[in-house]
């Protein structure tokens, strides 16, 4: 977990989290504070110029957005753009740009923002493009914002979670580090997604992962907070009751975006199934409805296996930020 630190000119809160949150440049609503040369040097030197930003590089063109936009909005106000401006728009311009950068997910009550002074944020590394060297594992998916929005405000104390098709890890690094929850068991099955989910969940993590030689499966474990934190390989294609007595007793499962291929329906509700069938209580689903027949077919699937469903309040953005616009469904899956 790391920390971003914000301004004490107030005002300038609401655009270092846009910043932080990559909010569409377009939507960012600009303060007439930044007339003075010197607000204008405190944001630079809060987002772009933060030594968090400089050692965790967010994508360039962004930054480059970010302040061509605040030129503008000076512009248009009449007020002389500053030196901090200028020199970080300069830096950024040789900038080259890379496959991978960081993206931020910061914590907090949104109505909270003005008595903060600081806030917890995730810092994961992902890739640029939808859909890259095979998988859709390599960038966070809306979904997972939603689902840590639920856990965040669902009582999870010491429980342990299994979650499927875990990606990035967004979902996970936020639980384990900001609610009670005891034990989080991130898995994916592809080789490029665990092994940037290992990075992801090491850069978050207070110590080191321990690397886990003799369980073939479990990768790595290590602590975040009080929880433990441990990476699997998990296949749903070929997981089966091995996985179940290995991984132990599973309190909930934990799946996001995980709802768009229907030839993944089977062997996803089979291992969601199983482990049901071996102690687990639910399985809690987010998913956003790109088009109704797959969810619809996923509902039938589900109904085929003998599962029931219950549709959860998806909750509206607070402690994370998320586009609520395609849907984005909550389900709870039981026996
Ligand atoms: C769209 S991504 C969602 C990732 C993450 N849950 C999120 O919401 O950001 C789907 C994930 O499911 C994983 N996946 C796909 N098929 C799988 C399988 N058969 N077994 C395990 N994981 C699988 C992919 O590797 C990928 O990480």
């Amino acid at each position: 977990m790391f920390i971003l630190e914000l301004s004490s000119t107030k005002e300038l809160n609401p655009l270092i989290v846009d910043f932080f949150r990559k909010k569409h440049t377009k939507e960012i609503v600009w303060k007439k504070e930044l007339a003075s040369s010197d607000v204008q040097s405190e944001l630079v030197s809060k987002t772009v110029d933060s030594k968090l930003v400089i050692k965790y590089k967010i994508e360039i063109m962004y930054q480059r957005r970010f302040l061509r936009k605040l030129m503008n909005y000076l512009d248009d106000l009449g007020a002389p753009v500053g030196e901090a401006i200028y020199e970080a728009f300069c830096r950024l311009s040789s900038g080259v740009e890379e496959k991978f950068y960081h993206v931020f997910y910061p914590i907090f009550e949104i109505d909270k923002l003005e008595s903060l002074s600081e806030l917890n944020t995730v810092i994961l590394k992902e890739n640029v493009n939808i859909i890259s060297q095979g998988t859709t594992g390599l960038i966070t998916w809306q979904a997972s914002q939603a689902l840590a929005e639920w856990a965040l405000k669902t009582s999870i104390e010491k429980k342990t979670i299994l979650e499927l098709g875990s990606g990035t890890g967004m979902a996970g690094l936020v639980v384990a580090s900001s609610t009670s929850c005891g034990r989080y068991i991130f898995t994916d099955c592809h080789s490029d997604v665990l092994s940037l989910l290992t990075e992801n969940v090491e850069l978050n993590c207070d110590k080191p992962l321990e690397k886990v030689e003799p369980e073939k499966d479990l990768l790595f474990s290590g602590s975040i907070e009080n929880c433990k934190v441990e990476i699997r390989k998990l296949d749903w294609d070929t997981s089966g009751v091995d996985d179940c007595e290995e991984i132990g007793s599973v309190d909930l499962i934990f799946a996001s975006d995980v709802v768009y291929d229907k030839d993944l329906f089977e062997p996803l509700t089979k291992t969601i199934k199983l482990f049901l069938q071996n102690g687990t209580t639910a399985a809690i689903i987010a998913f956003t409805q790109r088009d109704e027949s797959t969810v619809n077919s996923f509902r039938e699937h589900l109904e085929s296996m003998d599962l029931n469903i219950k549709w959860l309040e998806t909750p509206k953005p607070n402690y994370l930020s998320w586009q609520i616009l395609p849907i984005i469904h909550i389900i709870e899956v039981t026996l």
